[in-house]
């Protein structure tokens, strides 16, 4: 598996698993956990070691006991979660109590990446900035970040920070390709992780079916094949066993000038 190295030196594996529907019953968002882990066991035989998970999701749980179930050590994986603010920022207390359980659920010591999950509030921000950035400095987050930040929201935590952010996780896809985002992240060095990067993919167009039965490859595969030669972490999820296995065979081809600005105005 391939690593981008974040700007602390802290390495991220480029593709990683989504999970915010794994272990609930009909595979749906909103429906209760089933109680078993298997699809995050299926991707950790598909190769998977990049794990992505949230608060909000519920799926933290199913995530540290699939790890612990896989007999593959804790430190081979690369976890992400994050804190749930859709609500607000509710307090020291209540960020200090929910990393507590986010730690306790994931059956670990130390999170990989740890996001704010939405923007709030300038002051709710940086109060939560303030936090994510006491747990870096303590060693129990190795990367901190933001998602669905825009450029003003990441400016402001830029101005005030002492530790910058190490990443955005943004919706990014066919369709949506975020362009001018990623290059101010790029800018800042902050990683980019797209979202959501196989919306989109059932209704190609015909290039993007020519380019894909060229290299002999699926359409999903070479939508993340280009998000990665452009620097971006993709996080696909599948329930699917052969479905998942796609996204950690995009590393034997590679795109041409031509084709990924192609795929770029797609
Ligand atoms: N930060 C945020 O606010 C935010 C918001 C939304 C999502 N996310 C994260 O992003 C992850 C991925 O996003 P997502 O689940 O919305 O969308 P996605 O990964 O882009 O697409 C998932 C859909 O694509 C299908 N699929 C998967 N692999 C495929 C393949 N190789 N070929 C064809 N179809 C395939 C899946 O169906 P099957 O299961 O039937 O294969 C599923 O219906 C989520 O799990 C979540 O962790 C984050």
């Amino acid at each position: 598996m391939f690593d981008k190295i974040l700007v602390n030196n802290y390495e991220m594996p480029i593709v990683g698993s989504g999970t915010n529907t794994f272990g609930k019953v009909g595979n749906t968002y909103t429906n209760p956990l089933r109680g078993d882990t298997k699809e995050v066991v299926m991707a950790i035989q598909n190769g998977y070691r990049h794990l992505e998970t949230a608060q909000s999701y519920r799926t933290e749980g199913v995530v540290g006991k699939g790890i612990a179930k896989s007999g593959t050590p804790r430190s081979e994986f690369f976890i992400t979660t994050k804190l749930a603010t859709r609500n607000g920022y509710q307090g020291d207390d209540w960020a200090h109590a929910e990393i507590q359980k986010s730690l306790k659920s994931l059956q670990t010591d130390y999170i990989d990446q740890f996001l704010i999950h939405h923007p709030m509030t300038d002051d709710e921000i940086l109060a939560a900035w303030k936090i994510l950035e006491d747990y870096y400095k303590k060693g129990v987050f190795k990367s901190i970040g933001v998602s669905n930040f825009k450029e003003d929201q990441l400016k402001l935590i830029l101005d005030h920070a002492t530790v910058p952010p190490h990443a955005n996780q943004i919706e990014s896809h066919l369709g949506k390709w975020q362009h001018d985002l990623i290059a101010f992240h790029n800018t800042h060095n902050i990683a980019t992780t797209a979202w959501s990067p196989l919306k989109n993919i059932d209704q190609p167009s015909k290039q993007l079916s020519a380019i894909a039965e060229k290299y002999g490859k699926t359409i999903a595969q070479i939508v993340l094949r280009y998000q990665i030669q452009r620097g971006v972490i993709v996080i696909p999820k599948s329930h699917n066993k052969d479905r998942q296995a796609q996204p950690l065979n995009i590393f034997d081809f590679q795109l041409t000038e031509e084709e990924t600005t192609q795929i770029s105005k797609m």
